[in-house]
């Protein structure tokens, strides 16, 4: 049914799916001898489609593949595609560490297989998304060079309708987990120095294998976790691993006056079943205050 207003923040006015961390693996071989990526990634592609939304678009965070293989990245494409067309929404790929930038041009993008940095611009209804590319070739940590901050300054200096969204795979923010360390963006100050003061709304990014955000330079950044494993942080940081469980992405909303990066769990499980489109209908059938008492009322105490 179409988005409904009962409180005082109207529908958002773009919706985009964030999810992260494919690392698929030609012939879906077990990453890591354990984790089968390929059917967590259609467990979560199922819940992306149990939305029921047209989202403006798909945006994947990078390490798309493990290995850079090519057949993997035909795999991703032949498991995504069809369910980015069925509910309208372009698709967003951006590179991450394990990644390889020939494969995911050619493959993906229908591109020239260089080692030319994976970067895009998209207007999503007025909405910008600019895809960064934070990989260093043959390297696992993530930097950003004077070439590609300079054209990241250029597209700044004019605003959006309604701002900007930089999606990128190495998170400009600190980990409690020293492993990340090692594997962070470097030199951040240079793009902090690039991005404030513009129109740029909110960062999105991957890497971690975990839900995180923070802010940089002022900006809201938000980490979803991977679609093919998630760190267990419910333990002493040192002995941080991957385990399979915990799966999910992102729904962000953008509204006029901020933007919300809601985590859904990529979960089977029982639930209620109160709440439905009859309910809103009944809700929507009501005045404000009728709705205040139908559902906001506490029951009368002696
Ligand atoms: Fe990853
Ligand atoms: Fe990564």
């Amino acid at each position: 049914m179409e988005p409904v207003q009962f409180g005082q923040y109207p529908p958002a006015r773009r919706t985009l799916l964030h999810l992260s961390d494919t690392h698929l693996l030609a012939e879906n071989r077990p990453l890591g001898g354990r984790f089968d990526t390929a059917a967590n990634l259609r467990r979560t592609l199922h819940a992306v489609e149990r939305l029921g939304i047209r989202p403006d678009a798909i945006v994947f965070t990078g390490d798309l593949t493990d290995l850079g293989e090519p057949e993997a990245y035909r795999e991703l494409r032949a498991a995504v595609e069809p369910v980015a067309e069925r509910i309208g929404a372009p698709l967003i790929w951006v590179a991450g560490n394990h990644d390889e930038r020939p494969a995911l041009r050619s493959e993906l993008l229908g591109l020239d297989p260089t080692q030319e940095p994976v970067t895009g611009v998209w207007d999503l209804g007025g909405l910008r998304l600019i895809a960064l590319d934070t990989t260093v070739p043959g390297w696992h940590h993530g930097d950003l060079d004077s070439e590609q901050l300079e054209w990241l300054r250029g597209l700044l200096a004019s605003p959006a309708p309604l701002g900007t969204i930089l999606a990128m795979h190495h998170p400009p923010l600190p980990s409690h987990i020293p492993l990340f360390d090692i594997l962070e963006l470097r030199d951040q100050s240079r793009l902090a120095d690039v991005v404030a003061g513009t129109d740029v709304r909110a960062i999105l990014a991957g890497h971690l294998h975990y839900s995180t955000s923070g802010t940089f330079a002022g900006i809201p950044v938000s980490v979803a976790a991977a679609t093919c494993y998630t760190m267990d942080l419910a333990r002493p940081a040192v002995d941080v691993n991957g385990m399979d469980a915990g799966q999910s992405f992102h729904i962000v909303h953008v509204y006029d006056d901020t933007i919300t990066h809601a985590v859904v769990p990529v979960v089977e499980a029982q639930t209620g079943d109160y709440f439905s489109a009859e309910w809103v209908e009944r809700m929507l059938a009501l005045s404000p205050q009728e709705r205040l008492e139908a559902f906001s009322r506490k029951p009368q105490t002696p």
